[in-house]
């Protein structure tokens, strides 16, 4: 077992969103203990509700380190260290062209893609360093190895967050070498709600979230050498 004998502790870091609900069941599926955690109560819960009842809902602004800091605390006093943390929070926003990449759009890309990550993985590092299968797991873009002028904000904040993860597993790998860090690819997440909304639509190259939540799980199971530092592209 990941820590003693307790079932793998898993942390969703922004678990609001339709992909969120998927990996929050799909872990709770696997036999996992699941925290969720949005900034906003009501829509945390809601998600919470909708993965599974045993899925703990919890509030913080991860853009926050002192929030963040905070969270950790709480996380170990109530649930103990954890064993994955599966950061979700993201956003888009694209511009006219390389002089309409705005910085307002830069500092909330930078904030959501790159700090939140920062945030939690140093607050949650030794945890994952120190469980049998420490996992940290983003999701990034198709647009970092094809990026436009129109969406260069964005494509370079998801590259920062490659970048930062990589060096994650590089720490992991240099540490106890149990823990992974991976980048999953997608172009764009799918669901139900959408596939209903738009039946004659066929989403092309959009990856569903229920394949992403079952591909998070899978890490779980696959030896660290084998997946840390991977670059998994589902598109
Ligand atoms: N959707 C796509 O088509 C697509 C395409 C390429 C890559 N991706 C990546 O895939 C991942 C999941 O995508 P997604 O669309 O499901 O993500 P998302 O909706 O952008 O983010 C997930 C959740 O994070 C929460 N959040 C935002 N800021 C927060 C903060 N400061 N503190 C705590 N929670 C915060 C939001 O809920 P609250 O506002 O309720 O807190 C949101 O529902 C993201 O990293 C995204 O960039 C998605």
């Amino acid at each position: 077992m990941p820590h003693g004998s307790e079932k793998p502790l898993v942390l969703i870091a922004g678990g609001s969103s339709a992909a969120g609900i998927a990996t929050a069941s799909a872990l709770l599926g696997a036999g996992m203990r699941v925290l969720t955690v949005g900034s906003d109560a009501d829509r945390i819960r809601a998600a919470a509700d909708a993965a599974g009842p045993a899925v703990v809902p919890l509030v913080c602004d991860l853009a926050d380190p002192v929030d963040v800091a905070r969270l950790a605390e709480v996380v170990h006093r109530d649930f103990g260290p954890l064993d994955g943390l599966i950061q979700l929070v993201g956003g888009w926003r694209g511009g006219k062209g390389i002089a309409g990449q705005s910085d307002e759009d830069w500092d909330v890309l930078h904030r959501n893609v790159l700090t939140t990550l920062r945030n939690t993985s140093r607050a949650f590092y030794a945890d994952l360093d120190d469980s049998a299968a420490g996992r940290l797991v983003i999701v990034s873009s198709t647009s970092v190895t094809a990026p436009t002028a129109g969406n260069a904000n964005y494509a370079a904040a998801k590259a920062a967050a490659e970048a930062w993860t990589q060096a994650v597993g590089q720490g992991f790998a240099s540490g106890t070498g149990r823990g992974a860090a991976v980048v999953l690819v997608v172009k764009a997440l799918v669901d139900d709600g959408m596939r209903a909304a738009s039946p004659e639509r066929s989403f092309p190259g959009f990856t569903g979230v229920a394949h992403l939540a079952d591909t998070i799980v899978g890490l779980f199971t696959q030896p660290a050498d084998a997946v840390n530092g991977a670059r998994i592209d589902l598109s």
